[in-house]
């Protein structure tokens, strides 16, 4: 509960850490006002007032702080990684009895080779899964270190009521946390990222801009705006799976192995032997930011809502990737998007399908939600619909399966007017 007139950090904090800001150099570097209004500033400005960092100059050293208004239920991350086994044991499972039904075939003769090759197969998967759990464990899902940041204990936020949204926990499933972990921070997920990111980062021609990513998953979006566009930049992620997994790597900046393919259905495979490729994460040495700033903030993306009160943000630009046909009402997220931004001249890029997801209200084409943007006071700068299908988690030139699975995303760029 926020009992104090300023906010405060939870027990595991990371207030203890060096940090390069100071609350008064940050005032300084800001080219914008700290009114309460700028989302962005708030979740920065919170973090700093209420870190004990100590200032250094020459510190160029920028850790990336997770930031909470509640506690994350941190017992889902444990039942996340006992599902995930059961799941894989399931599959065990199915393998074992058609395992079964070559041992004690009658109808055909000289199977050995074949039952050979199938026993070898559940004892690989078996190790394999062993080896993926025991990484989700001691590295993936595990509770982080949070800035807890509570809104109402600011005299200047008005509200302190958070809605009480029904959760979605799709996305803390591992097998969705490691799928975007090829995504975002493998080097068999590069062209995927290429082909969107880069797109997006191409849109943000300046540095210092105010950039939030809601539905940032593993993150590598929005540190790719920090780090190549020296944006400040707030991800913004409802899933605790999801965060804790970044954290791994954005955080406690750990690396690993894992083998994202081997719980795939076993169906439309082309070759048994693919689904044991192992890949390295993070692609990359390491993950500092060096001119640029990112947080990284775990809460639904409609909960900013009681974070703004009435009030108009100021961002420059708010970046969805994959994101928009999350909504359950895509009108909430568009009139969100809308109260962040800057009135005159706020930037909003997408890229993402519009597969609507199960529980959406209003699943508009492409074609109506070009009206709808354009009624609420957005100009439409491009537009387009990509004829190219991209794959969701690898681009790698294998062919996996004799089923394929990608999207044409619909791009566009729309500043407000
Ligand atoms: C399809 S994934 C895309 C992730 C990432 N943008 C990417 O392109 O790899 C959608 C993400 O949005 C998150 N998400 C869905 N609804 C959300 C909400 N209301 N607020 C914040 N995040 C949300 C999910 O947890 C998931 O990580």
């Amino acid at each position: 509960m926020a009992t104090a007139s300023s906010s405060k950090l939870s027990q595991n904090s990371i207030a203890s850490q060096p940090h390069a800001w100071s609350f008064h150099d940050n005032v300084a570097a800001l080219p914008f006002s700290f009114a309460i209004i700028c989302l962005l500033s708030v979740f920065t400005l919170l973090y700093n007032k209420t870190s004990t960092g100590v200032y250094s100059s020459s510190a160029r050293w920028n850790n990336v702080s997770f930031i909470v208004f509640q506690e994350p239920d941190w017992t889902l991350l444990h039942k996340c990684v006992e599902q995930y086994r059961t799941q894989n044991l399931r599959l065990l499972q199915t393998l074992s009895q058609g395992l079964d039904i070559l041992l004690h075939n009658q109808e055909l003769t000289n199977l050995d080779r074949i039952t050979c090759r199938v026993q070898n197969r559940i004892d690989r998967l078996s190790k394999i899964f062993d080896q993926d759990q025991d990484i989700l464990q001691r590295q993936l899902f595990v509770p982080f270190d949070t800035t807890y940041v509570l809104p109402d204990g600011e005299p200047t936020i008005s509200t302190n009521a958070f809605p009480s949204r029904a959760v979605d926990h799709s996305y803390d499933d591992p097998h969705q946390v490691v799928a975007h972990i090829v995504r975002d921070w493998t080097a068999e997920g590069k062209q995927i990222r290429r082909q969107l990111y880069d797109w997006c980062l191409s849109k943000i021609d300046k540095p210092g801009l105010r950039i939030l990513v809601p539905g940032a998953g593993m993150g590598r979006l929005a540190w790719e705006l920090a780090r190549n566009k020296h944006a400040w930049v707030e991800a913004l992620e409802s899933s605790v799976g999801m965060a804790a997994a970044a954290a791994s790597i954005l955080q406690r900046k750990q690396s690993g192995m894992i083998h994202p393919f081997s719980s795939d259905q076993f169906s439309n495979e082309v070759n048994s032997s693919h689904r044991y490729l192992r890949v390295q994460y993070p692609d990359v040495d390491d993950v500092e930011i060096f001119e640029g700033h990112l947080s990284y903030t775990v809460a639904d993306f409609l909960s900013l809502n009681s974070v703004l009160g009435n009030n108009q943000s100021q961002l420059d630009a708010v970046v969805t990737c994959f994101f928009l046909d999350t909504a359950t009402n895509v009108l909430e997220y568009i009139a969100m998007i809308t109260k962040l931004l800057k009135p005159k001249g706020g930037m909003w890029v997408n890229v993402g399908p519009l597969q609507w997801h199960q529980k959406s209200l209003i699943r508009l084409s492409a074609d109506e939600l070009y009206s709808l943007i354009e009624e609420v006071g957005f100009k439409i700068m491009e537009w387009g619909v990509d004829v190219a299908p991209i794959e969701y988690r690898s681009s790698d030139k294998l062919v996996r399966s004799t089923h394929y699975d990608a999207y044409c995303p619909l791009r566009f760029v729309a500043v407000l007017d």
